[in-house]
């Protein structure tokens, strides 16, 4: 569970995230895409050249659903239930790409703020991913 200052550090680097979540959702799905190609299966209907339009919408709503849920960090179930149905029911999305897109993710925290990004706030992030990718995998039986 997150402590305190785990939660601290979330909605701290949250703050630095929050004016650039099209830049860094862009560039955790181009890394995501790159390194991990088998997830781009879940996109075939998108256009994924490299910083297309549509994947650089599509970082910015998950980037800004990995934003609205620090509103919900003693309540995460509850403020990511509609997104939890979408992933179980609606696109089913195997768990297991969600270690791979937050793995992304935590490098591309580490190349945009290699000064706030201390062991600390990187194992505050993990955490933080880790509990919304169970519950956004909770539903699937
Ligand atoms: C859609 C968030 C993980 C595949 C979405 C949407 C959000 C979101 C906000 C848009 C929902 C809407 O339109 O109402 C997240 C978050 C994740 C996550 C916060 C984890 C931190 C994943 C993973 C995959 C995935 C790991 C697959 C590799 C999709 C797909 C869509 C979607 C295919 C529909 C895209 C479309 O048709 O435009 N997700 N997601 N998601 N997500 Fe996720």
């Amino acid at each position: 569970a997150l402590t305190d200052g785990d939660k601290a550090a979330v909605v701290n680097l949250w703050s630095k995230i929050s004016g650039q979540t099209e830049a860094i959702g862009n560039e955790a799905l181009q890394r995501l895409f790159t390194g991990f190609p088998q997830t781009k299966t879940y996109f075939k209907h998108y256009d994924l050249s490299p910083n297309s339009a549509q994947v650089r919408a599509h970082g910015a709503r998950v980037l800004g659903a990995v934003g609205e849920a620090t509103k919900y960090l003693d309540n995460l179930s509850e403020g990511l239930s509609k997104l939890s149905d979408l992933h179980a029911y609606n696109l089913r999305v195997d768990p297991e790409n969600f270690k791979l897109l937050s793995h992304c993710f935590l490098v591309v925290l580490a190349v945009h703020f290699p000064a706030e990004f201390t062991p600390q706030v990187q194992a505050a992030w993990d955490k933080y991913l880790v509990a919304i990718s169970t519950v956004l995998t909770s539903k699937y039986r």
